[in-house]
């Protein structure tokens, strides 16, 4: 998804910039543009492709010394990836850089285009531009034509702009996507994120919704609704590690690596005395509740579904799954006896934060479940339990996957321990069970060379069913997404049961499926599901403790005797398969194409 990057001060703002774009680049995008205000005039150079096209584009240009850039990796929503299209977008006298989608900037277009404004591209972002310098003819200064612009503005944007009108300063707005203020002394940065202030600035300021104004170096001007705000800083959390692969060949390999020691920060200071203890729940959270809704999008929305199973088996309360794209158009019928729980790892999707704002505006308690505190889901929700994955920067989530569905276990368990839904001596096996999960989540080296052998013989053919039943029909589906993400090939998971009811039809030998065969769950049903695949000559790969003679390719996972356990060891397994079908395939695993790693848009 889109990126943003600002910078007012002395230092050598096209590195500067150009480092800062490298840190959200993991976010995915198609082209980007930076442009640097010095004396009152603006270079500007834009590039389709990966940031090394801008690098060389700029190799020759530096910019020393006191003044002002702006830079963006564009992910294309209106018009093509084309360098045209590419921000920074311009007028006569200023430039402007834009993540999110003006919803009416058709109508401005035909407005400005009646007035003689020929436009370039084919963005909603360059209407913005135009307008403001269309604002500028009839107002007392640039900062009343910024206003102006920004109030004419409908729908989802971080916006920084700068014109010569106003050599010294940067104009920015906020609505619907991230935007951050970091300072020194003598220095202001900008980001759409954290990543590129993280060793620049120790404090940030996150802006809120509606909010926009003007800044220079000495001073920060701030609005809401016409009214001047003060900003507020907060500390700005310095741990760079993240950044490095620490000799794993992708950042998506290191995180399913690390998914071990991420869940022991997920479980930390959250069991004491045999018991789970959130301490971010408000005591009274659940009085009155009688139904659970969860919304998500993609794998938190696999999360979810697992969720769905263990809150009414266990907590022994309704609970609803729903995609939140679909959940925002339905007319949902919410009563206030319904938790709204949303999930996201980074807590800037766009379909899920507009879920959570229906669910607000009808009065219903929320929660979120996310991993980036401070996103815009954790401040909108009235609570928010935080994952602690650390920062996940392959696209294709996977340690995100893995504290989204422990933290759910906990919360499933908080809810039986409050309901009073289970008996002492099923609470202390949950507990027990889930104090061990990080042991289980150590990735088996034997394992992981056994897959990248087999990888090989599943590079062809016309497709991959994953099928799997209760919680491993869910992590069937993250199979299938996970390796349709990385590799390209054609992947879709099922319920094993649902098999004979239609996809059936499309098995024959170059059809492979992989199924998720658990020995602590609806172990027979599965393995029959699996047998009907088999006398159709499907090609089979077995996920399961116990041997299976009718399959393909096996591997075999340890004996357990709860469900959860054989969730954790399958989902390593799940994900490494599609690591390495797609390094066979040669594909950029970490920014797998079309692809954005926060989608901020609709
Ligand atoms: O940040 P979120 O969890 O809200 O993101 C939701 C989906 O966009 C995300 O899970 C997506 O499906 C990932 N690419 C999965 O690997």
């Amino acid at each position: 998804m889109c990126g943003i990057v600002g910078y007012i001060g002395k230092k050598e703002k096209k590195k500067l910039i150009l480092e800062g774009l490298g840190e959200l680049e993991y976010r995915g995008y198609d082209s980007a543009g930076i442009a640097v205000m010095k004396d009152g005039k603006i270079d500007a150079f834009k590039a389709t492709g990966k940031l090394s096209n801008l690098k060389e584009k700029t190799k020759n240009f530096t910019s020393n010394g006191e003044g002002i850039a702006i830079g963006h990796t564009r992910w294309a929503t209106h018009g093509k990836p084309t360098e045209i299209n590419a921000h920074p977008h311009f007028g006569k006298h200023s430039y402007i850089v834009h993540n999110g989608i003006i919803e009416n900037y058709r109508e401005i277009k035909e407005m400005l285009t009646k007035k003689g404004v020929v436009f370039l591209s084919q963005t909603d972002t360059e209407v913005v531009v135009y307008l403001f310098e269309h604002n500028l003819e009839n107002s007392k200064n640039a900062f009343e034509a910024f206003e102006k612009t920004v109030i004419s503005l409908k729908g989802a944007y971080a916006i920084l702009l700068i014109t010569t009108i106003e050599p010294n300063s940067i104009f920015f707005a906020k609505n619907a996507a991230p935007l951050i203020i970091g300072k020194n002394s003598d220095e202001v940065f900008f980001g759409s994120s954290d990543a590129p202030l993280i060793g620049h600035v120790k404090e940030v300021c996150y802006l809120e919704d509606g909010q926009y104004g003007i800044l220079d170096k000495n001073e920060i001007k701030l609005y809401l609704n016409a009214k001047k705000v003060l900003p507020i800083f907060k500390d700005l959390p310095q741990d760079r590690s993240f950044a490095q692969k620490e000799g794993f060949r992708f950042f998506m390999e290191k995180e399913i690596y690390e998914q071990s020691s991420v869940l022991g920060e997920t479980l930390m200071g959250r069991i004491k005395d045999n018991e789970i203890s959130l301490e971010e729940i408000d005591e009274h959270l659940l009085d009155g509740i009688n139904a659970v809704k969860i919304c998500a999008c993609g794998t938190s929305y696999h999360a979810g579904l697992t969720a769905g199973y263990l809150f009414e088996r266990f907590a022994k309360i309704r609970t609803d799954v729903v995609i939140a794209s679909e959940f925002r158009y339905k007319d949902p019928l919410l009563t206030k006896d319904t938790l709204f729980i949303v999930i996201s790892q980074s807590g800037e999707t766009a379909d899920t934060l507009e879920a959570l704002k229906i669910a607000k505006n009808a009065g219903l308690k929320t929660l979120a479940i996310c991993n980036v505190d401070n996103s815009s889901i954790v401040r909108l929700a009235d609570t928010t339990i935080l994952t602690r994955a650390g920062i996940e920067k392959g696209v294709a989530s996977t340690k995100a996957f893995a504290t989204q569905v422990a933290t759910l276990w906990l919360l499933s368990i908080f809810i039986a321990q409050k309901r009073k839904t289970a008996d002492k001596k099923s609470l202390k096996l949950e507990i027990d069970t889930l104090l061990k999960i990080p042991t289980s989540l150590h990735v088996d080296n034997a394992v992981h060379e056994k897959i990248k052998r087999l990888s090989k013989r599943y590079l062809h053919g016309h497709g991959f069913f994953f099928i799997g039943r209760d919680i491993f029909y869910p992590l069937a589906l993250e199979g299938a997404l996970k390796l349709k993400e990385i590799s390209y090939l054609h992947a879709e998971g099922y319920p094993a049961g649902e098999m004979k009811h239609g996809p059936i039809a499309l098995v024959d030998s170059k059809l492979f499926t992989v199924a998720l065969l658990p020995k602590t769950m609806l172990y027979d049903k599965t393995k029959s599901n699996i047998e009907e695949l088999s006398a159709r000559d499907a090609t089979i790969l077995v996920i399961s403790p116990e041997q299976f003679e009718l399959a393909d390719d096996f591997i075999k996972t340890k004996n357990s005797s709860h469900a959860m356990n054989e969730f954790f060891e399958m989902m390593i397994i799940l994900q490494l398969l599609a690591l390495e079908i797609a390094v066979r395939l040669g594909n950029d695993v970490d920014m797998p194409r079309n692809l954005a790693k926060s989608v901020t848009v609709e």
